[in-house]
């Protein structure tokens, strides 16, 4: 096979509400477009045409409104999730090769947009098999230098999925699924260039018979399989006290994994005074949750509260422990901690191994979290000491922290927004 990438010369500045159909086919035909060709196009002049087009003082706003996530960010580089779910720098939104003063925004719909080219190119030219590919030039995480890729597709497939089908050795191929409209977009890319103003080409030569047709929206990878979906300063936000879960268990993998990454909290005196007791079968979250509710229920009516306010409580706090198909209990001991004669030093010995705890637990759930686990820090344990110890089968030197409730994140993920961080009530220069 072999593939030949021709520019299209001689288009004009393109206005808003301009026929890009017409525009394009009148200068497609100079190089003359054939059945099977794929015209690309670039972003740019679609969002032209589109009028998608703000004020670059507006610039700040277009970014916010066009972002649905901030993927990571840097000073003034923001890496951001636009509506489309392309990952991309400012959400898309820039300001080369468009007249001063303004700044372009992505298409509303890319793959809309390629389709309405597709059709009106196909009968302008009078050509049935046709693709059209709308392109942008986006930088990549781990490699330098940017390439263009294809944010829409009609015509052709985006995704082409080669796998048991065999290779040069007839090994059947088990991962490959090649993006066939990416590579197309960074061929024409080459005859693209920004300062060269040639906003479409011609790629000649691919072949996808036997795929069916798709969108550009075949090339965003679903969060579910996506191991990079957070920066880290992206997960630390994100990470929220979740108290409902979506159905299925937690892999004992990943809250191995997850303990691995509790443990690697600072602690005092080069101890590592943790422990994690995790209860993924019916009988062992039972047997806790009886023992913590029994404890409860004692010290409720100690206190003479009346039985229906102790049933609606324990209730309450059961419907989120009960629903956890994983509870982890953390425990932190004292052993190693200094001795000392005074009340003020030896209460700060042991606290120092309890912050330990804390931070310890924080570990937990942002890994939990990374591995898309919902979680919830429950108090419980804290509460009835001994009663815990009872029921894990643990020494007396073992002290709760409470009970980490997880599961498969619920539909939606965490239900509020967190609020927002006012930095002056908690950050002061001195
Ligand atoms: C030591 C500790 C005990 C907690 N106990 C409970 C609890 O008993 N019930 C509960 O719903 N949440 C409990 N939480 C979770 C807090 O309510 C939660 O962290 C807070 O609402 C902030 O939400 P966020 O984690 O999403 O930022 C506890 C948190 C800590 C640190």
């Amino acid at each position: 096979m072999s593939l030949e990438v021709v520019p299209v010369r001689g288009l004009p500045e393109i206005q808003p509400g301009a026929d890009l159909a017409t525009i394009v086919a009148e200068a497609a035909r100079a190089v003359g477009v054939r059945d099977g060709d794929v015209v690309v196009v670039t972003q740019k002049i679609v969002s032209k045409a589109e009028g998608r087009l703000v004020a670059e003082a507006e610039r700040a706003d277009a970014v916010a409104s066009e972002t649905v996530r901030v993927v990571a960010s840097r000073e003034d580089l923001v890496i951001t999730e636009t509506r489309h779910g392309l990952i991309c720098a400012n959400a898309g939104v820039d300001a080369s090769n468009v007249p001063g003063g303004l700044v372009s925004l992505l298409p509303t719909d890319p793959d809309g947009s390629a389709a309405m080219l597709r059709g009106a190119l196909a009968e302008l030219l009078g050509v049935e098999r046709l693709g059209v590919i709308v392109t942008d030039t986006f930088g990549r995480p781990w490699r330098e230098g940017l390439v263009d890729v294809a944010i829409g597709v009609a015509g052709l497939p985006a995704l082409v999925d080669l796998r048991g089908t065999p290779d040069r050795d007839e090994r059947a191929l088990e991962a490959t699924i090649v993006a066939l409209a990416d590579q197309i977009a960074a061929a024409a890319g080459i005859v693209m260039g920004k300062a060269d103003g040639v906003p479409v080409a011609v790629v000649r030569g691919t072949t996808w018979a036997g795929h069916a047709e798709g969108s550009a929206a075949d090339l965003v990878r679903p969060a579910e399989l996506d191991l990079f979906r957070e920066s880290p300063m992206q997960a630390l936000h994100a990470r929220r006290t979740i108290r409902s879960f979506g159905d299925g268990d937690v892999s004992r993998a990943v809250v191995a994994e997850a303990v691995a990454a509790a443990c690697t909290a600072p602690a005092p005196h080069h101890t590592r005074p943790w422990r994690f007791v995790a209860l993924d079968t019916p009988a062992s979250k039972r047997a806790l949750l009886a023992a913590i509710a029994d404890a409860w229920r004692a010290d409720l009516r100690a206190d003479g509260t009346d039985e229906d306010t102790i049933a609606r409580r324990v209730a309450r706090s059961d419907s989120v422990l009960g629903a956890a198909p994983t509870l982890i209990v953390p425990l932190v001991r004292f052993a190693g901690s200094h001795p000392y004669a005074d009340a003020e030093r030896a209460g700060a010995e042991r606290e120092m191994f309890l912050l330990s705890g804390g931070a310890a637990i924080q570990n937990l759930l942002l890994a939990l979290h990374a591995r898309g686990i919902a979680s919830c820090w429950i108090s419980s344990t804290l509460f009835c000491q001994q009663e815990t110890r009872a029921v894990l089968g643990l020494g007396d030197e073992w002290y709760a922290l409470g009970t980490v409730a997880c599961g498969p994140m619920p539909k939606g993920g965490a239900s509020r927004p967190r609020p927002s961080i006012e930095l002056d009530a908690f950050l002061r220069w001195s």
